[in-house]
């Protein structure tokens, strides 16, 4: 099949999330199996300066965009890292070249809305330059929500069928990508698109309401996700829209690298270990300690969270269990950077408890790794999670979830009460008292150590390679193709 992926983060170029590892791995998984994927990205300072990126970067193209009523110019530069596997670049310094995707810190671009439908429109003219009769198009997230209609829509102006079929996949819906609806003309789409039955949403309008709509078909990041976004709960306001789409919706649970998130292979551990020998593991704990300050002897329990530091994550629940952390025998190691309130507050923690509390502000690929490694227990408290990978990672490394009844996070963590032979962690309310049950819990399992040991084996075994969730990708599109 030839398949495009459109996606505004792709590992290890560009990343930012989840979105980042699932684009990356999922392209690579496809195209080792012999499709022709392209990925289409933006053109990020960042990814263009990439070691692995710069010296295989090819031709340039220039681009030239129509925005409303006036040209902008852009190029296309593309590379291709292995077989099968083509990224196309879509670039404009003024989009692009900036520090960050999305914002500088706590604020968005407040010209995101150009970037994103400058950079939908690149894909349709790079397809259209190309010739890339695609038998699937595949976008991920609002910052590709507007592409099933610039498709059409291009297919209408040039007579060209760049697509066969389209399908528009969910992360997160609490974020839209909304716009000023006077910023609609850039589009240069129809008017008819501009209502209710189109793009706007409460008079604004909405690049992720766009995908939903004119995609020939959603899909989200995992089953449960896929029920809980056609309630008023989790539909972040789209529930309505997400029900009428509920005919063509599907829930797919993502993979996870195996070849990154590994424990046997992992080359960012200081030692590496499987589930016949966890004495890499003793020693990952020990250096982790040892990173943070503490004792690398601490026999009490360790308790790591590595996430974007938002709500979303459940940071506050964490926080407002903070009594637990200070008076228990136990350490909590936290690294996220995020929301400015939350990162102060976690800060405030660790500064007024030293020798129990460590956080780190920032992204850190080599210590996340070292954080589900060295750890005894991996706290994702989330409010909503549509799939969550860290809960993934944490279970074949041996290190117990302690995760909120939500989402991705029910579908692929089973609980040890619930069902005692087959349990992998520690599912709580996502509630304070919820957490603080879960915390406690947590105590109670490490002191019984071999109970510790067989929920840890048990999460070791689990399978949650990508070949899984290729397979469903595979079907699907074929599925789709008829
Ligand atoms: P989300 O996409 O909602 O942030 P996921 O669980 O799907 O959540 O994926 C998060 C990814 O980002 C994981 O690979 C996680 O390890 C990584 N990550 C989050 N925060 C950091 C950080 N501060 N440093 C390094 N990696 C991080
Ligand atoms: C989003 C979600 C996360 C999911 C990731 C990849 O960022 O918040 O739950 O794992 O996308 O699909």
């Amino acid at each position: 099949m030839k398949i495009v992926h459109v996606a505004s983060e792709m590992f290890p170029y560009v990343k930012t999330g989840g979105l980042a590892d699932v684009v990356g791995a999922l392209a690579q998984a496809l195209a080792q199996k012999g499709h022709e994927v392209t990925v289409f990205l933006p053109g990020y300072r960042a990814v263009l300066d990439h070691p692995e990126v710069a010296p295989l970067l090819q031709r340039t193209r220039r681009l030239r965009i129509q925005m409303g009523d006036m040209f902008m110019t852009g190029d296309v530069r593309e590379f291709t890292p292995e077989p099968n596997l083509k990224i196309c670049l879509i670039c404009r310094e003024e989009f692009f070249d900036r520090r960050a995707p999305y914002g500088n810190g706590e604020r968005d671009y407040e010209d995101n809305h150009h970037r994103f439908i400058f950079f939908c429109k690149g894909v349709v003219e790079v397809m259209r330059l190309y010739e890339i009769d695609a038998d699937v198009v595949h976008g991920h997230d609002w910052q590709a929500g507007l592409l099933p209609l610039l498709l059409r829509s291009a297919e209408q102006r040039h007579g060209l069928n760049l697509a066969m079929h389209t399908v528009h996949t969910i992360h997160n819906i609490a974020f839209q990508g909304l716009f000023p609806m006077r910023s609609f003309y850039r589009t240069n789409l129809p008017k008819e698109f501009m209502g209710i039955d189109g793009v706007e949403y409460y008079g604004q309008a909405s690049m992720m309401k766009a995908g939903l709509l004119f995609a020939d078909r959603v899909t989200t990041v995992s089953p449960q996700y896929a029920k809980e976004i056609q309630t008023s709960e989790y539909g972040c306001g789209l529930d309505g829209v997400v029900q009428t789409r509920a005919e063509d919706l599907v829930g797919m649970v993502n993979g996870i690298d195996s070849a990154i998130w590994n424990p046997a292979t992992d080359a960012r551990l200081p030692a590496t270990y499987s589930a016949s020998d966890l004495a890499g593991k003793t020693a990952c704990r020990k250096a982790l300690l040892a990173s943070q300050g503490f004792d690398p002897e601490f026999s009490g329990t360790v308790f790591g969270m590595v996430c974007r530091l938002t709500e979303q994550k459940g940071v506050q629940f964490v926080l407002a269990n903070q009594a637990f952390f200070v008076r228990e025998e136990v350490r909590l190691i936290v690294l996220g950077a995020g929301d400015a309130a939350l990162e102060e507050q976690m800060q405030l923690l660790a500064a007024e408890h030293p020798g129990k509390v460590a956080y780190k502000g920032a992204l850190d690929e080599n210590l996340s790794h070292l954080v589900e490694a060295g750890s005894d227990f991996f706290l994702m408290p989330s409010l909503f999670e549509p799939c969550g990978l860290n809960q993934m990672y944490s279970q074949v490394y041996g290190t117990v979830p302690v995760v909120t009844r939500v989402g991705g996070l029910l579908d692929t963590v089973t609980d040890i009460d619930s069902d005692p032979a087959a349990g992998t962690g520690i599912l709580v309310e996502a509630t304070d008292e919820g957490v603080g049950k879960g915390l406690q819990r947590a105590l109670a399992l490490h002191g019984d150590r071999s109970a510790y040991a067989a929920v840890q084996q048990r999460g070791m075994a689990r399978d949650f390679g990508w070949a899984t969730a290729t397979a469903a990708y595979e079907a699907f599109y074929a599925e789709l193709m008829g």
